[in-house]
């Protein structure tokens, strides 16, 4: 994986962000049209599929349980469905690299197999938690060994699941839709209740290909045996890749951009909203929807930041979001309070004390909190940060650059490439001057 050959960018300051940029396509949507498709009945044809290691990784498990797929190429992916009961053993373990949505949701999917499999992955996902999805699936009757609750997760095959009703303990989109593709092959009803509403992707697809999911106010259920049919899936672009370029945009005076295309579930637009509670001058045009999810073009103005306190609500809905949004809070007039973030912690790196130690290098205030950050707009500075190995650390540091005083190298930023190839051609087209260099 490209952690091998690491990666460092050096972010000139200055500059303003213009034009109309497609980022690439949504990670969630691009890691479920391969699971989904693989076993469906017929031939699910996807474009938009986002080219980057995460989905890769993804991709290739099918490969090597026997699925048939063609492609990528230029976002374009031809899957050939198995069925419910297709999928063959692997030959060896899978290694998903950083990816924590692979190994969560092939978790619950793997756990109805008649196979043994093991999931591995890199350094980052190999000290994330996994007993959130392991606990309720042993409920249900899955056998999955862990280290300490930790990867690697070697999964049983063979055994009966049986539906079970599931309070979530957090708001996890990942632990939902692990149990709802266990739920597929468990008797009777799995039932999920959300303490809060998370990306509902998984919900979308599965109806779309005709397989039946009851959302009953916070509580999801599908009900075992059921099967799903082929269908063509046009994955939009990734919200949370644009909001780089959004948040470049409402910082750096002059700034005016257009994302093209891009996802608007509503369980996903909470960097909207904050930016627009910021002040940003944010609108959408070309509103329409594509297989179930609704997409826009979203046009980002340059627009003076003032600090707020984040409405908790919006959390889970920005979660991913948080990094850039920091950057935005240390631009902005005034302190940005986060709370009810604990989940920040345990992302691909803990995203609280890493953008909190980068921002201080930069000489901003932010103080971490046990479950948010208090961020004091400011000066930033020039400096030498680490992204920890975390992709979104390192595009949020190189947007900040923007508003710097001097340049910010960024170290460790090999895994952009997880979920955002082309980022450092994308950002110079653009208006960020940003060098990649290697070691
Ligand atoms: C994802 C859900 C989120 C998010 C991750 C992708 C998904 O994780 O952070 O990048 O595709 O379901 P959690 O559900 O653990 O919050």
């Amino acid at each position: 994986m490209s952690s091998e050959i690491n990666k460092k960018y050096i972010v000139h300051p200055g500059g303003q962000i213009q034009g109309e940029l497609r980022v690439p396509g949504d990670k969630s949507i691009s890691h479920r049209s391969i699971m989904l498709g693989s076993l469906a009945e017929g031939t699910t044809k996807v474009t938009g599929f986002l080219e980057g290691e995460d989905a890769l990784a993804t991709l290739a498990t099918f490969r090597a349980m026997g699925v048939d797929i063609i492609g990528p190429d230029k976002g374009k992916v031809t899957i050939h469905g198995v069925g419910m009961q297709g999928l063959k053993a692997p030959e060896k373990e899978f290694y998903v690299g950083n990816s924590g949505t692979s190994i969560r949701l092939l978790s619950g999917l793997l756990s109805g197999q008649q196979f043994d499999c093991t999931l591995s992955g890199d350094k980052s996902l190999s000290g994330r938690p996994m007993k959130r999805v392991t606990d309720p699936l042993a409920l249900m009757g899955a056998k999955i060994d862990t280290k300490e609750g930790k990867p690697p997760l070697k999964i049983h095959g063979g055994s009966s699941l049986k539906g079970i009703d599931y309070l979530l303990p957090m708001a996890s989109a990942q632990v939902k839709s692990c149990l709802l593709l266990a739920g597929m092959y468990a008797e009777g009803k799995t039932s999920v209740t959300e303490p809060a509403p998370t990306r509902d992707h998984t919900e979308r697809m599965l109806s779309g290909m005709g397989y039946a999911v009851d959302v009953e106010g916070s509580t999801i259920s599908i009900t075992g045996g059921g099967k799903l049919t082929a269908t063509n899936i046009d994955v939009p672009a990734d919200i949370s890749s644009a909001t780089f370029f959004m948040v470049a945009a409402a910082i750096a005076p002059g700034s005016d951009i257009t994302l093209k295309h891009v996802g608007i579930n509503p369980t996903r637009i909470g960097v909207i909203n904050i930016l627009k509670l910021m002040g940003a001058d944010i609108s959408l045009t070309n509103e329409a929807e594509t297989g179930g999810e609704p997409v826009a073009d979203i046009r980002v103005r340059y627009a003076p930041l003032k600090g707020i306190q984040i409405p908790e609500d919006q959390v889970p809905l920005a979660i991913d979001e948080f990094p850039a949004l920091f950057i935005a809070a240390a631009c902005a007039e005034g302190q940005t309070v986060l709370t009810g973030a604990e989940e920040l912690r345990v992302k691909e790196s803990d995203r609280i004390q890493v953008m909190a130690d980068g921002l201080q290098t930069l000489g901003i205030d932010a103080k971490p909190t046990e479950d948010g950050i208090v961020i004091h707009g400011g000066i930033i500075g020039s400096g030498e940060v680490d992204s920890h190995s975390d992709h979104r650390i390192a595009m949020s540091f190189a947007i900040a650059a923007l508003q710097a005083g001097g340049s910010i190298q960024i170290n460790d930023c090999a895994n952009v490439a997880t979920s955002f190839p082309g980022f450092v051609e994308m950002a110079s087209e653009v208006g960020l001057n940003i060098e990649e260099i290697d070691g």
